[in-house]
């Protein structure tokens, strides 16, 4: 497959979100590969045909951002490096990438043999640009975030709702003496108390019963509380009121499943960070930060452009992969 070849298809969340039916559309006929974030979904496919059928049984697609040859290998190559998130440079979107195509590939199909040496370049310009230009950026995954939001540890053990992707890469970073895990599944938060004692196995983490009581006798006792999992119109205010009657107040609620727009409960509860507080913070960044994430931007442009030039040489020296080069590297 050559470069020109390859299509994107970016759904940001924030402008068009997907319905679970229209995800699955989006990948059927076993012509897309899906990778759907909780920012974004992109679909990636081969050839403008695939990409029109796709636009006709997915209408929303009209409206999404495409991409075709360098752009979009270059627009692929930004996502994996964190440089498309709100926590521009986060780690944790590689990740989901790689596990997305592990799932995909795991069906073999025309377009996974298709789509694997490109993606194999893709992973390995990834790890290029995060070690050429990214590296020192200061830790930008959302545990350190968290991390150095809750500050020095507090009073009370810290307890962790929620046991999911998110959750696994939060629970590391949590510096407290006593971590509480509580999620609805228990057998999650067995497998993240494994996960949190094999990196470090002088932590204290006990995981709680799944009732909804434990889980309020915990917050009526924690020092911090970070959350992992959606808002809950149900059980959203009896936490709450679990939380300011503490007898000991102070510490602090992260709210990573929480945007200000989407909850009413929480509007007004002291000492709470949620995502939308938590990319403001972020978005008062140093120029040197600014600076070097620019650079890395460049790098994934220049990157896609070597990268047409070695599947087809001719075809590099076409005015659209020239022109797609001036506008993602500016
Ligand atoms: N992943 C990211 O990079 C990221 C970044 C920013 C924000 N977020 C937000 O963080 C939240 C968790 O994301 P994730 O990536 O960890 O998702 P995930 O891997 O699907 O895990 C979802 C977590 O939420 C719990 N949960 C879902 N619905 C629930 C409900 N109705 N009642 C109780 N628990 C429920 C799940 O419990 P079970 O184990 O019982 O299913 C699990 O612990 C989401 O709101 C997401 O939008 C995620």
């Amino acid at each position: 497959m050559k470069m020109a070849e390859l299509q994107v298809l970016h759904f940001e969340a924030a402008a068009i979100a997907l319905s679970p039916a229209e995800l699955a559309a989006a990948g059927g006929l076993q012509q897309a590969w899906v990778i759907a974030t909780c920012q974004r979904v992109v679909v990636a496919t081969v050839g403008r045909e695939a990409r029109t059928q796709i636009i006709e049984r997915l209408p929303a697609a009209a409206r999404a951002q495409a991409f075709s040859g360098a752009e979009a290998y270059a627009f692929l190559l930004r996502f994996a490096c964190g440089l498309e998130s709100r926590l521009a440079g986060e780690t944790e979107v590689f990740g989901q990438i790689k596990e997305s195509w592990r799932t995909f590939s795991a069906a073999p199909s025309l377009l996974s043999r298709q789509f694997n040496g490109w993606v194999q370049r893709l992973f390995k310009d990834t790890k290029e640009v995060r070690a050429g230009q990214l590296s020192g950026l200061g830790s930008t995954s959302y545990g350190s975030q968290v991390r150095r939001l809750l500050g020095a540890p507090t009073q009370g053990p810290t307890l962790l709702v929620g046991a999911g992707e998110l959750a696994q890469t939060v629970a590391p970073w949590l510096d407290t003496h006593e971590l509480l895990l509580w999620n609805r599944t228990p057998e999650r938060a067995l497998e993240l108390q494994r996960l949190v004692q094999r990196r470090n196995a002088n932590r204290v983490c006990s995981v709680l019963e799944s009732s909804e009581q434990a889980e309020l006798a915990a917050w009526s006792m924690a020092g911090h509380v970070v959350l992992c999992v959606p808002p809950d119109a149900a059980r959203d205010a009896g936490r709450i009121g679990a939380w300011q009657s503490r007898p000991r107040q102070g510490g602090r609620i992260v709210h990573l499943g929480l945007c200000q727009s989407t909850s009413a409960h929480w509007a007004g509860v002291p000492a709470l960070t949620d995502l939308t507080a938590l990319f403001d913070m972020l978005r008062v960044q140093s120029d040197q930060r600014s600076a070097q994430l620019a650079r890395a931007r460049r790098a994934c442009a220049e990157k896609a452009v070597l990268r047409s030039v070695g599947s087809d040489a001719a075809a590099a020296q076409r005015w659209e992969d020239l022109a797609a080069f001036a506008t993602i590297s500016s």
